[in-house]
């Protein structure tokens, strides 16, 4: 059986352009990680159950051990360095860091992802709503309430820095 081609592919990370030749089966994850040294993405279980390797795909969050990387040619990727601009943490980074959101910090990358997502789409979530937008994000460490508490608060501080609320 003849050897799968490579695959020449573009992409745009974190406002970055790159480029790449890619084997057919690679990962998504394994792509970002592996070639493009962006290892702040995590790869936890590779069964799309943990959540630790969501990414935003074009403005919607995947779990990245879930995609191919020829799926991205042409996308628009965010992973978690990408939400620090000019120096200046995301919100909802400085709220982890406040609230003790973290301990090992595994799961830290994908929940900030689905957090920085479901702030972007409702800036007043309820606890459901918070529940919910990391629902698909397992910690196996904090007992969730401070991760709670923290999306919660950047959500505080983003209106508040924007209406003053
Ligand atoms: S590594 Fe992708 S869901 Fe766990
Ligand atoms: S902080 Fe350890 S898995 Fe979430």
């Amino acid at each position: 059986m003849p050897e799968p081609q490579p695959v020449a592919i573009k992409l745009r990370v974190n406002g970055n352009e790159y480029s790449a030749s890619v084997e057919p089966r690679l990962l998504l994850v394994e792509l970002l990680r592996d070639e493009f040294d962006l290892t702040g993405t995590h790869v936890g279980c590779d069964t799309t159950y943990c959540g630790a390797c969501t990414v935003l795909f074009n403005g919607v969050t995947v779990k990245s051990c879930t995609m191919f990387a020829v799926q991205a040619d042409g996308a628009e990727i965010t992973t978690v360095e990408g939400l620090t601009t000019d120096g200046h943490l995301h919100p909802l980074q400085q709220a982890f860091i406040n609230d003790h959101g973290l301990q090992c910090g595994y799961c830290t990358p994908g929940m900030l992802i689905s957090g920085a997502y479901l702030l972007s789409r409702n800036p007043r979530p309820s606890d459901k709503d918070i529940r919910k937008g990391i629902a698909g994000n397992t910690c196996r460490c904090t007992g969730y309430q401070n991760i709670f508490k923290a999306v919660a608060d950047a959500a505080a501080a983003t209106r508040a820095s924007q209406h003053g609320d």
